[in-house]
């Protein structure tokens, strides 16, 4: 396995709406991100992959850009952004930007010129059909509701959209287009940041004929139709040569949609595309079918199946990016942990089970502290036009009764995810002294930052030990990857294999105490990390328990609600 610092890094998402506003606007900004560098450190991450902050009209939360070079005015200046880069690097922490060029906003210069005419220099940029049979040229759906063409009377045609009306598809088959992008793209490598995450770049490479595809719920088929389109391994090759191999980057792609099999060329170990990707099979575990929205509870045997597919598949061929939350996703301890009694515990569980896998640790802002979902009340308190799209469109199709809605979006809106950073017990969390975009979930007197930094066994320490665990052994960055009892319904267990060092990992996802046998051989080991104090495990150091005095020496352990501990051999 051939050792990059990428693999060992972490890194650490912020939505920058939401992570600390300066000037009170109640918007997260540039200048707040600079401010809490040291917040950063203090965790122990290496890499900060930041959300889009271009100039954007805010349609879809800045992943609709008008102008790839210039910094939303609400985030501040390029100044700020130039200074928050340097004061970064100073703290040793590297920058990803976010990339979203399968798409532009539909306010970008290159669009409001090609909707203009059909001859205008810039037509081309973009993907433009005529209507078929008087409708829609195709049944692609947007991926926030309804069709994923819009009609533009100007020259009587259609444009795509996978996204919403104000997010136009670019037409990536255009070689200048492809041009332009890269050109943009060594612009902000000149200025030194050190990679890309890239949005949805597995849907940037369209089937020339655009064929329909099957319907879902709402009558429409999937944004991801095109997902892995003909052309997709062709164009990124081509940005590595033009723009990647200029530095030394680190770089993901975003691949809704994407198979084993693709990700295998995506992100092959050769260097020739990208270095990772974020595939979503997990993330569907407790979808109703193909739909998002439900609020079944998954069954961890499908979680550990998924997981274990893309650990193994991947292995000494390609490299996994290792998450469960990120600005699309609801919180984990509410979706696959506990949101009560047990919230810390799960919160560190998940943790261990994520981050002792093999792949690159994404860690997505106040995850590392156990942040939770939100009780949103009612549909005026969403922000996000996926939710109040899917909302609307549900229920007034009849597909959804209104209260069957609500409880789907508190489960998994995207806006769980995106209320403000808890950064301490005072007004509005500490984010902003003014009004915040978004609602405060009302938690964060118990759940900041602050009371977490002051309190020895908070999820943020943990985390803070689960990174300084990943530099220390290089079994967790570089191990093989083994499951251990696949069909349990409560405990995922696993082993890791580096030469003579091994690993075992052990999580319940259960609420209740579950068996174990620890396998023989780790007896002699020694517990690197445990979520609950004190060992229970016998014939260890830090043996405390009474039940395991009774079982000394046969391994037998009682998991409590939630545990996890890992064992180096
Ligand atoms: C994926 C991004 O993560 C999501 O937030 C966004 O809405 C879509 N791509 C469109 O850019």
């Amino acid at each position: 396995m051939e050792k990059k610092w990428w693999k060992e890094s972490v890194v650490y998402q912020i939505y920058p709406r939401s992570f600390c506003d300066s000037n009170g606007d109640g918007i997260g900004d540039l200048k707040g991100i600079t401010s809490r560098l040291d917040y950063l450190k203090e965790l122990g991450i290496d890499v900060i992959w930041l959300s889009p902050v271009y100039q954007s009209p805010n349609d879809d939360n800045g992943y609709d850009i008008s102008d790839y070079q210039a910094v939303m005015e609400e985030f501040g200046t390029m100044e700020d952004f130039d200074e928050m880069l340097a004061a970064a690097h100073k703290h040793d922490i590297k920058l990803v930007m976010d990339l979203v060029v399968n798409h532009t906003s539909d306010e970008h210069r290159w669009f409001v010129e090609s909707r203009k005419s059909v001859d205008n220099p810039y037509r081309d940029y973009y993907i433009w059909r005529p209507a078929k049979d008087g409708k829609e040229p195709n049944n692609w759906g947007s991926c926030f509701s309804g069709p994923a063409w819009e009609y533009d009377p100007e020259t009587d045609m259609y444009y795509l959209h996978l996204f919403s009306k104000k997010q136009p598809d670019l037409n990536w088959d255009n070689p200048v287009v492809r041009e332009e992008v890269f050109q943009m793209m060594n612009w902000w490598l000149d200025k030194g940041v050190d990679g890309f995450r890239m949005d949805v770049i597995s849907l940037i490479s369209k089937k020339p004929d655009l064929p329909d595809g099957v319907p879902g719920i709402n009558g429409y088929a999937s944004f991801n139709e095109p997902a892995n389109g003909p052309r997709v391994h062709e164009y990124l090759q081509e940005m590595r040569q033009k723009v990647l191999d200029r530095a030394d980057t680190i770089t993901v792609g975003e691949c809704s949609g994407v198979t084993l099999e693709e990700a295998k060329k995506y992100a092959r170990s050769d260097g020739k595309e990208l270095n990772m990707v974020f595939q979503f099979e997990h993330m569907d575990v407790d979808a109703d079918g193909t739909n998002k929205w439900s609020d079944k509870k998954m069954d961890l045997r499908d979680l550990k199946e998924v997981m274990t597919k893309w650990q193994k598949g991947l292995e000494d061929i390609a490299w996994n990016s290792l998450f469960w939350e990120n600005h699309d996703q609801p919180r984990c301890v509410s979706r696959f942990g506990n949101n009560g009694v047990y919230r810390e515990a799960s919160a560190k569980m998940l943790a261990t089970c994520l981050y002792m896998m093999q792949g690159t640790p994404y860690i997505y802002q106040g995850q590392e502290l156990g942040m939770t979902n939100v009780p949103f009340e009612n549909i005026e308190d969403f922000r996000d036009l996926d939710s109040i799209n899917a909302y609307y469109e549900l229920t007034g199709q009849g597909v959804f009764s209104k209260e069957e809605m609500m409880r789907f979006l508190r489960y998994k809106s995207r806006d769980n995810a995106r209320t403000p950073f808890q950064w301490n017990d005072k007004e509005n969390a500490g984010f902003t002294s003014g009004t915040p975009w978004i609602m405060v979930n009302p938690n964060y007197k118990e759940i900041n930052a602050e009371e977490q930094l002051a309190r020895e066994d908070s999820v943020f320490h943990y985390f803070q030990k689960l990174i300084r665990l990943r530099k220390e052994h290089e079994v967790i960055v570089y191990g093989t990857y083994d499951l251990l009892l696949p069909d349990s319904k409560e405990i995922y267990a696993y082993t890791r294999t580096l030469g003579e060092q091994k690993l075992l990992v052990v999580c319940s996802f259960s609420a209740e105490q579950v068996d174990f046998e620890i396998p023989a051989e780790f007896l002699k080991g020694e517990i690197l990390i445990q979520n609950y104090a004190g060992s229970r495990v016998p014939g260890m150091d830090g043996l405390s328990s009474p039940e395991s005095e009774n079982v000394e020496q046969s391994g037998h352990m009682t998991l409590r609600p939630y545990e996890a501990i890992a064992v180096l051999l």
